[in-house]
């Protein structure tokens, strides 16, 4: 029989519970995602242990349910994110997070001479490669590669 699991951070009965974060990267989830400007009950954890990951943060939000756009937005640092729909304290729908075709904002783009790096410009990029990211940036058309992402 399965061993009734501990849960490190308690369960909530309605909202996104997102799973598999790393943990070095929780405050840029939270930060891309807007969870520092929103009112809704957030509870998490980090540096639990993960098989997967090390070490992993997790980010539990009560009453608040994503569009897949919005959530997408953290594939770039949390690539092997886990969303758990919860209702009712039943999970009733679990989604992975996908890179999306383009990037606004987020990364800053790799060539000192981008004009975003130098001007009040949001930077935007088209994603050339998902899988090991390769962002195209749309003002100078360099790319932006994994060893060279900096999340703005
Ligand atoms: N969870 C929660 N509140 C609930 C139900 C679940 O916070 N009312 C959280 C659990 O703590 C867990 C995640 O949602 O982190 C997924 O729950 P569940 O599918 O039951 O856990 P696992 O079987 O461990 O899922 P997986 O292996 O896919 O991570
Ligand atoms: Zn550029």
């Amino acid at each position: 029989m399965k061993e009734p699991k501990q849960l490190s951070v308690s369960a909530i009965q309605n909202g996104t519970v997102i799973d598999h974060i790393p943990a070095k990267n929780l405050f840029k989830v939270i930060s891309i995602l807007g969870l520092d400007h929103i009112d809704n009950q957030i509870t998490f954890g980090t540096n639990l242990e993960s098989k997967k990951l090390g070490r992993k943060a997790i980010i539990k939000i009560s009453d608040k349910f994503f569009e897949d756009a919005d959530i997408n937005r953290i594939a770039l640092v949390a690539p092997d994110a886990k969303l758990n729909i919860i209702r009712d304290y039943e999970v009733v729908e679990k989604k992975v997070v996908e890179v999306p075709d383009s990037i606004v904002g987020i990364a800053r783009c790799m060539n000192p001479k981008c004009i975003t790096n130098f001007e009040q410009v949001t930077t935007r990029f088209r994603v050339v490669s998902k899988k090991n990211v390769a962002l195209k940036c749309h003002y100078c058309e360099k790319i932006t590669n994994q060893e060279n992402l900096h999340i703005i």
